[in-house]
């Protein structure tokens, strides 16, 4: 038996249950992973509440993100071997402190990423990846909006744009949270809670707007976000940390200048594994040369899973956040 993090029913943080389960041995085409960090996110609590349904049912294992050490490889499986040192994302399942995963899911990392940091970037990393590089692609000169600048993925997108050659502009809840993420390669932070972000992008840009605004807040930004874009630009709805946008009519897309508007997610773009090693591997190459950190700001122990959601949903987190089994 070994510990883990399971909902029965779906709910509030309490519904997080710290106990022990059995991890049998892998199946064909599976490998057992011993998790060494577990990274926490907000696509966590949609399954907590149910707004994504479980894929296994009830009850299930929390947790999106991880790595450690192979400690068993089932039938079939031929390049991973007992030993190796992988890092994962969008398979459920991840708070535990042993687990079984589809071997065409897992990563081998490289000597040079710790497993606290794969944890911590293996999904927030790899949708920035997908975000800058793919669905839309930054170009030195774009101006860039990037809601909760100071979040997990805001972090390391701050980073990565700042190094692509962006004019970064955040949103951010609070004054530190401006200050972190400035610290991080934004370069104009605005407190959306206090100002205007439609008439501070404005000044910011002298009246240009941005090429591209990324939106994980969702409800409480749109539609005053499709104003801060230029005509010809993209707005891309990548979360719902306020809660889902409501049903609207695309005819807004024409009257705010034409734009482009898509609501992707890291699961498409990783679904062929050759995608799924391009994108970790551009990752690993971009924290490896320095240009991007991964800010682990905040460690729980595996059984405090439920103050870990409480903070990030209070909005009390900055950068990354893992638990430890
Ligand atoms: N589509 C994908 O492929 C994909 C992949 C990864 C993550 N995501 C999405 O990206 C977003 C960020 O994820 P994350 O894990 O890195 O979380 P996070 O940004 O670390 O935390 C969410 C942040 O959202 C802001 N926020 C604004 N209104 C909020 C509200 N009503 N309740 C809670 N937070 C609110 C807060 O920052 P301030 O206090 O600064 O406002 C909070 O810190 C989420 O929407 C997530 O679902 C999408």
């Amino acid at each position: 038996m070994v510990a883990a993090v399971r909902v029965h029913k779906t709910g509030g943080p309490e519904v997080l249950t710290y106990e022990d389960i059995e991890v049998p041995a892998p199946g064909p085409g599976q490998i057992k992973i011993k998790n060494h960090a577990c990274g926490v996110n907000f696509i966590d609590t949609y399954f907590r509440m149910g707004m994504y349904p479980s894929p296994v049912g009830m009850p299930f294992v929390s947790g999106n993100e991880g790595a450690g050490e192979v400690i068993a490889v089932g039938p079939g499986v031929s390049d991973i071997k007992v030993g190796d040192r992988v890092g994962y994302t969008s398979a459920l399942g991840a708070y535990a402190a042993e687990r079984l995963l589809p071997a065409d899911r897992a990563v081998k990392l490289p000597d040079r990423i710790s497993y606290e940091q794969a944890a911590a970037m293996m999904l927030k990393g790899m949708t920035v990846q997908y975000l800058l590089r793919r669905t839309y692609k930054v170009q030195k000169g774009d101006n860039v909006l990037i809601h909760a600048a100071a979040g997990g993925v805001g972090l390391i997108a701050c980073q990565w744009a700042n190094h692509l050659g962006a004019n970064v502009i955040g949103t951010v809840g609070s004054k530190e949270k401006a200050d972190l993420a400035q610290a991080n390669g934004c370069h104009h932070t605005i407190l959306y809670s206090t100002e205007n972000f439609v008439d501070r992008v404005k000044q910011i840009t002298n009246g240009a707007l941005c090429e591209v605004a990324y939106d994980g807040i969702g409800k409480t930004t749109f539609p005053a976000t499709l104003d801060c874009i230029k005509p010809l630009g993209m707005f891309v709805s990548f979360g719902s940390a306020s809660g889902p946008i409501e049903a609207f009519n695309i005819n807004i897309l024409q009257t705010k200048g034409s734009l482009f508007a898509t609501r992707p997610t890291l699961n498409t773009y990783v679904a062929k594994r050759e995608d799924l090693l391009k994108t970790a591997n551009d990752l690993f190459d971009v924290v490896a040369s320095g240009a991007v950190k991964i800010p682990v700001n905040q460690k729980y122990a595996l059984k405090d899973a439920q103050k870990a959601h409480r903070d990030l949903e209070g909005r009390g987190t900055t950068g990354s956040t893992i638990l430890l089994p």
